[in-house]
């Protein structure tokens, strides 16, 4: 019997890369979507534009399944992700995956939130995958600070946080891309332990060999170091909100769904620093 082909969006990112690897190891066909230009669409690469809608029609043709996601940098998430649903919807897809963020379904309101509703009642097959804060935003979004300062500079406070490695979401996206057994739920994604920055630093420094500490920064500083790296108004005001409840305590909650979807433990902050052991140096 045919495989599905399944549909990536974000198939070049940190989760939708490893779900690409995954599939094809499986044997499944994927349509991996850029917003980069391509000289021509092909099976398997295709260009999208979710900013301006570019490119969303051809994406679904013949596809099976599709994962969603909304890249950062775009505050109105529902915006970005609202006409694939729709596409997927008016295609009858077999099944969508749409990863949001741990926390939206607070506010009804939020954009993520609506755009998770939007799919619920879709009438398609879905699962929401909701993830806390990634362990990968240490090798890329805080690196600077480690490597040039020695420090992870964030308004965290002292909240505990149960970190996910964005291995474990890629892994479960594709489980759920495959399998029938968990449809039309929503799961919160998490590590196997909460805490606090000072345990990241001291699990990387044990790596790297060189002393790394967390030094607790303002909101404000946060907020214009996110300008000064190019994100726009919208979005870093919007990171410094969900920082904020970071810091308040509200990505402290450890789950089990990723040992219920896929079967084993999620991976611990010491491996994460182990296996990004060069990112340190
Ligand atoms: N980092 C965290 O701690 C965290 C926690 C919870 C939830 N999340 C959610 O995770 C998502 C990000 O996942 P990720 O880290 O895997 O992303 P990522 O590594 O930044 O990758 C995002 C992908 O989106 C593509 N892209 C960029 N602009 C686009 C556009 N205009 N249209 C279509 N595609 C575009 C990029 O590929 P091309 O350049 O090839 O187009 C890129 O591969 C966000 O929705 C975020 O809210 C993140």
């Amino acid at each position: 019997m045919k495989k599905d082909l399944i549909l990536v969006v974000g198939a070049s990112g940190t989760v939708g890369s490893e779900i690409v690897r995954q599939l094809k190891a499986q044997g499944y066909s994927v349509r991996a979507t850029t917003s980069k230009p391509v000289k021509e669409n092909t099976e398997e690469l295709v260009h999208v534009n979710m900013a301006t809608g570019e490119g969303i029609k051809a994406a679904f043709e013949n596809v099976d399944k599709a994962f969603l996601l909304s890249p950062p940098g775009f505050a109105d998430q529902y915006a970005m992700v609202s006409p694939l649903i729709q596409e997927a919807k008016r295609r009858g897809l077999k099944k969508v995956v749409l990863m949001t963020a741990k926390g939206v379904n607070a506010n009804p309101s939020s954009p993520f939130r609506r755009a998770e509703l939007e799919l619920e009642s879709s009438g398609l097959n879905y699962n929401i995958i909701r993830p806390n804060w990634f362990l990968q935003n240490f090798n890329t979004f805080w690196i600077q600070g480690i490597k040039e300062q020695k420090k992870i500079l964030l308004p965290a406070g002292n909240a505990k946080v149960s970190f996910i490695d964005a291995r474990d979401i890629s892994t479960v996206a594709t489980k759920l891309l495959v399998s029938e057994e968990f449809n039309n739920q929503a799961f919160d994604l998490t590590g196997p332990q909460a805490v606090d920055h000072d345990y990241v630093a001291a699990e990387i420094s044990k790596v790297s060999g060189q002393e790394i500490k967390y030094k607790e920064t303002t909101s404000d500083e946060f907020g214009a170091g996110l300008l000064a790296a190019g994100l726009p108004k919208d979005y870093a005001d919007f990171m410094v909100t969900i920082m904020g409840f970071l810091r308040e305590g509200y990505s402290a909650a450890v789950t089990d769904s990723v040992k219920k979807i896929t079967g084993r433990d999620p991976i611990a902050v010491s491996q994460y620093a182990q296996d990004y052991k060069k990112s340190w140096m």
